[in-house]
């Protein structure tokens, strides 16, 4: 694809060339990431952060990597803080922020809104999130991650075998991974969830079209066997009909130490993309994993960084200037222990 003044909405527009140049970037940023480099390419740019629906790490971390680059942040994080609250149109609020901003980054609960507001923009929108539907930068760090871990241990991405655990009917980072995955060839998907919470059919469907090997499991402890990934997910209760309906499923599939040791392969990479619900009634992610060594997910989380800034580098056009635009760094060393 062609990435200068993109939309970013959906890992559909991504074909494995695109994946490359990405992860590219990324590994050209990385020393920006981790503050070992300073760099001003994006200097008096402003990036317009519009987040409708909670969010902790995507909202920052697209913050962070705007102004890694040298750009400006200006944010919105609430409906009833902007004017969306007074019957605005998506349209209308596109037509006048792109005149505010460079770039956009929007997180929605609808299905399709970010692609409506996109149309009226005059500048590039890159999808955060627009309800249950996709999460595009979410599966680009997750497989991005799943890229590290897995060359880690000597393999490749084609012939991967992943098990998505949880909520996969209205989990859209679920949704995004898996047709992101389909790119590569011989993947085997374990889908576990209970059965009312299944990947929505033509996700499914898709994935079998692309000749890849579907199985469905309801049962946590027969789906995690021969994989390398686990990728476990919350269940997203804001997205059902009612809280009654969402409590049925809370605390279903708990993964803990004792599980893992029992059914994973010896090294199976675990990851989520967070938040894991810590409360005592839901833990499907539990804190006695966190010694272990092959636990990823805050490897993900530094890794949303440097992706969401390749994103911005390649749609805003600067990717080849990073480096031209470098400074010493002389204000702040960044300080951090390991971990
Ligand atoms: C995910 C999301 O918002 O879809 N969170 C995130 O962006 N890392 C997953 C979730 O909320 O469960």
């Amino acid at each position: 694809m062609e990435f200068v003044g993109a939309h970013i909405l959906s890992v559909g527009q991504f074909d494995r060339g695109d994946i490359e140049r990405i992860f590219s970037v990324a590994d050209d940023l990385r020393p920006y990431a981790t503050r070992r480099r300073v760099t001003r390419v994006l200097q008096g740019a402003i990036l317009s952060n519009m987040f409708f629906e909670p969010s902790t790490r995507t909202r920052i971390s697209f913050g962070s990597a705007f102004n890694l680059l040298g750009g400006e942040v200006r944010e919105t994080t609430e409906v009833k803080a902007s004017s969306l609250a007074k019957g605005e149109s998506l349209h209308d609020t596109a037509r006048v922020l792109s005149g505010y901003a460079d770039v956009i980054v929007m997180r929605h609960p609808e299905t399709g809104s970010v692609a409506e507001f996109a149309e009226a923009s005059r500048v590039p929108v890159i999808n955060g999130g627009d309800g249950p539907n996709e999460h595009p930068s979410q599966a680009l760090l997750d497989l991005y991650t799943i890229k590290q871990e897995i060359t880690a241990r000597g393999r490749g991405i084609d012939n991967l075998r992943i098990a998505l655990v949880g909520d996969l009917k209205y989990g859209r980072a679920v949704h995004s991974l898996c047709k992101l995955l389909s790119l590569y060839d011989d993947v085997t998907y374990h889908l576990v969830s209970p059965p009312e919470l299944e990947v929505p059919p033509d996700i499914d469907e898709h994935l079998r079209a692309r000749g890849h090997v579907v199985n469905t499991y309801h049962d946590l402890e027969t789906g995690i066997h021969n994989v390398d990934i686990l990728y476990v997910t919350r269940t997203q209760e804001e997205r059902f009909p009612t809280q009654e309906e969402a409590d049925r499923y809370r605390g279903l599939f708990r993964l803990n130490q004792h599980i893992y040791t029992q059914n994973c392969e010896p090294n199976t990479v675990i990851m989520h993309p967070l938040p894991r619900d810590s409360r005592a009634t839901a833990q499907e992610l539990d804190a006695d994993l966190d010694q272990n060594p092959n636990l990823a997910i805050f490897r993900q989380t530094d890794n949303g960084v440097i992706v969401r800034m390749a994103l911005f580098a390649l749609v805003l056009d600067v990717a080849d200037q990073v480096h031209d635009y470098a400074q010493p760094v002389t204000w702040y060393t960044a300080k951090r222990t390991p971990g």
